[in-house]
């Protein structure tokens, strides 16, 4: 990555580092985070050696993709709200650079047709005992799609993508919409394909089915089920076929 590209394309001067290589960028960017970093600093790497993802998963990051973490000075803002945020702010900085149409299927994941191109992990930094920072990191399948059942690119071969201009739109639009970070959620409704199918997940111990039937302010997945509607906050749903 070329951090005098990225600068360009910034709608404000922005601290960036960028690595050929790191373990993690979300790790290296809690790291300067602690140390107190200033909201928007940024950290990008060509590669990944132990990329992470949710729920303690690696995330495979080979050379070619676009992996960067932002840290945010957001007190009142959740992770969640991050997360849902950034996941708007990505489906719309893609549209805007490749004009390919992402979708996103709840909580975090952008797909591209049915294929995962994108994984959004955010991170609380805690400080003295605070939440005082947010770690968001993005990243986004530009290169060659990992190799991993269900993943895919927006990326074609034979022609790099424009991973920088990519990634200053989407942290302009991150920037941009945190002032108003619960009023993004109407966004990320009409982005969400996971509203209106049968899904399946786990919830205290047992597998459960239900019509997924919208996602509240919160980036709540509200599910009808036969025990009534559930709320789910977390966690991971299947999409169930037809
Ligand atoms: C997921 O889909 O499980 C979330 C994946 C998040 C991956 C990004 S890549 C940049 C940043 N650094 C990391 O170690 N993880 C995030």
């Amino acid at each position: 990555m070329n951090g005098e590209k990225i600068l360009l394309h910034l709608k404000r001067p922005l601290p960036v580092v960028c690595f050929d290589s790191v373990p993690s960028t979300n790790e290296h960017a809690k790291a300067l985070a602690r140390q107190g970093a200033a909201h928007g600093t940024a950290v990008f790497a060509d590669l990944q050696t132990r990329g992470r993802g949710r729920r303690g998963r690696c995330f495979l990051s080979p050379a070619g993709g676009l992996y960067m973490s932002l840290v945010v000075d957001q007190e009142d803002a959740l992770p969640g709200h991050l997360t849902t945020l950034a996941a708007v702010a990505v489906a719309r900085a893609v549209r805007e650079v490749s004009g390919h149409e992402l979708q996103i299927k709840w909580v975090n994941d952008l797909l591209y047709g049915d294929r995962k191109v994108c994984g959004i992990l955010t991170e609380g930094v805690v400080l003295d005992g605070a939440l005082s920072k947010s770690v968001v990191g993005i990243g986004v399948n530009t290169g060659p799609a990992p190799d991993v059942p269900g993943a895919g690119t927006i990326g074609q071969s034979g022609r790099p993508y424009d991973r920088e201009r990519l990634a200053a739109f989407i942290i302009n639009r991150i920037l941009e919409s945190l002032p108003l970070v619960s009023a993004h959620m109407d966004g990320y409704r009409a982005l969400c394909r996971t509203v209106g199918q049968r899904v399946s997940f786990d919830l205290g111990g047992a597998r459960k089915t239900g019509l997924a039937s919208g996602v509240d302010d919160d980036g709540a997945l509200l599910v009808k089920t036969g025990e009534g509607l559930l709320r789910l906050i977390a966690g991971e749903v299947s999409v169930l076929p037809g």
